[in-house]
């Protein structure tokens, strides 16, 4: 299993995908660990903890990738690239969660770098994030990597093109954090991420 270290910034552990099935506590229990605001930011105001444990169980059904960053074997940091069969325009959402004692490490930023790198190789042409519009940290990170966030109802939402990266160099797994210069931000206003967490909450269509 490959395992990359994060050496180039200043956290201290490893990172690396997430098989489905069997490594689904592993996700869970990192969910679970989040507070109450950062389970607020990542779930857009959902934060019970049997929410968390549907969501994560339903992440290792329906074949959503999860690029985890561990320490000491327990994971502090994920993030989730869900398949486009789930978004309405096949626009793959993604998401990403660092425990606090993890945060301002470059964690987050490596585990995008690696979520890009993994959306290449499954030849998806963007992606789209969506966050709360006071989400600082997380519009930081996504403006990082081409993401150009437009507000609506509290939320933001934003997709990143893919097709306009280089294709030729594969991304490296770790590299020294530096912004997707080639990344183009297309503005998608839509709220497929809330469509599935409204499922998940059991509002509206069964999950
Ligand atoms: C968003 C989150 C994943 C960022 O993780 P992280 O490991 O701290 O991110 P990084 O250390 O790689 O920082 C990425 C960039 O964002 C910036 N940033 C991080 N936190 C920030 C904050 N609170 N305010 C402003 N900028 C911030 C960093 O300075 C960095 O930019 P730089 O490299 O140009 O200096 C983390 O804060 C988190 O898990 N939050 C709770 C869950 C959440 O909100 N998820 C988003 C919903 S999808």
């Amino acid at each position: 299993m490959n395992h990359d270290s994060i050496s180039s910034t200043s956290a201290r552990g490893t990172v690396r995908t997430l098989s489905q099935q069997e490594e689904l506590p592993l996700l869970r229990d990192h969910l679970l660990r989040l507070d109450r605001t950062s389970r607020h930011d990542r779930f857009h105001g959902f934060i019970d903890d049997s929410f968390i444990r549907r969501y994560a169980e339903r992440c290792a059904n329906d074949g959503t990738v999860i690029i985890a960053y561990f320490e000491d074997g327990v994971v502090r940091g994920a993030a989730e690239l869900h398949p486009p069969e789930q978004s309405p325009d096949a626009q793959p959402e993604i998401a990403f969660s660092v425990e606090r004692s993890a945060r301002r490490k470059g964690v987050g930023s490596t585990l995008f770098r690696k979520l890009i790198a993994e959306a290449h190789a499954k030849g998806y042409t963007g992606l789209r994030i969506t966050t709360g519009a006071q989400n600082d940290a997380m519009r930081a990170l996504a403006t990082k990597f081409g993401a150009q966030l437009t507000f609506r109802h509290g939320e933001s939402t934003g997709s990143i093109d893919l097709t306009e990266q280089r294709q030729s160099e594969p991304a490296p797994a770790i590299v020294p954090v530096t912004p997707v210069a080639a990344a183009r931000a297309l503005v998608d206003m839509n709220r497929a991420y809330w469509r599935m967490v409204m499922q998940m909450s059991g509002w509206g269509r069964a999950a």
